[in-house]
């Protein structure tokens, strides 16, 4: 016998962007999956990315709970025609608290929230994770009213959302450029030295990381591993 691949069927839930639709389109599919000798049905997804920056909270919890409805309907579906549904995955970070909580759901897709980033934050309202990535800037010029940091938009995006600093309130961010990251200065500010160096989060994660050849991790400020960043090519 040779190699059965496990699939997952995917499902357009509400943000109208892959996956087939609920209903009978879904059972058509496990039947013939079923019937082919190369794969092996093992549940079905659905990622309700339509909903990750609706506010208030009880909204944004109300319509979630829509969209995974969708997708258990589709199980149920699949289950009343003999169909075992082992996989029922859905989610990720901008939503993974409301997901993980959803009765019926198996698996939260959730992948940039071991880094957390700006976005996550400001547009989807993710509070209960810790920034872990950051990007190290150093002060290279100083003027009366802002500083200029070497990190600019080639080392981290500001594409999706302003950077910030992590721990210093008196910096606000104004601008990048390809080498410069320019940040205004507060009032009264201590201030900073050429040569100071400065931890920025970045805007959005998955557009810094492929920025990058090298991920250093740190644990209490001593370098415990550094992980080579492999580029699709
Ligand atoms: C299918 C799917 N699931 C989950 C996610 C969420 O990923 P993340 O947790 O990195 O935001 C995405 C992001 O685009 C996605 O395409």
């Amino acid at each position: 016998m040779g190699t059965r691949i496990p699939v997952l069927i995917d499902i357009d839930i509400g943000m109208d962007r892959t996956g087939i639709l609920p209903g009978a389109p879904v059972l058509e599919l496990a039947q013939r999956i079923f019937g082919s000798d190369g794969l092996e049905f093992e549940g079905i997804m659905g990622y309700e990315g339509h909903i990750l920056g609706v506010k208030p909270p009880e909204e944004k919890i109300r319509q979630c709970g829509e969209a995974l409805d969708r997708l258990l309907e589709c199980r149920d579906l699949l289950v009343g025609n003999g169909v075992s549904v082992g996989i029922v995955s859905a989610g990720g970070t901008g939503c993974y608290s409301i997901t993980t909580a959803y009765q019926g759901i198996t698996e939260v897709q959730a992948g940039g929230g071991i880094f957390m980033d700006a976005k996550y934050r400001e547009q989807f309202s993710v509070d209960t994770l810790d920034f872990a990535l950051t990007v190290l800037g150093t002060v290279t010029s100083r003027h009366p009213s802002h500083l200029v940091l070497d990190a600019g938009f080639k080392v981290m995006s500001a594409y999706h959302e302003p950077p910030r600093t992590l721990d210093r309130k008196d910096l606000t961010f104004r601008y990048l450029s390809s080498d410069c990251g320019v940040w205004e200065v507060a009032e009264g500010s201590v201030g900073s030295r050429v040569g100071d160096q400065i931890e920025l989060i970045v805007g959005y994660s998955d557009s810094t990381m492929f920025l990058h050849r090298r991920l250093i991790g740190l644990r209490e400020g001593v370098v415990e591993k550094v992980w080579k960043i492999v580029l699709p090519s």
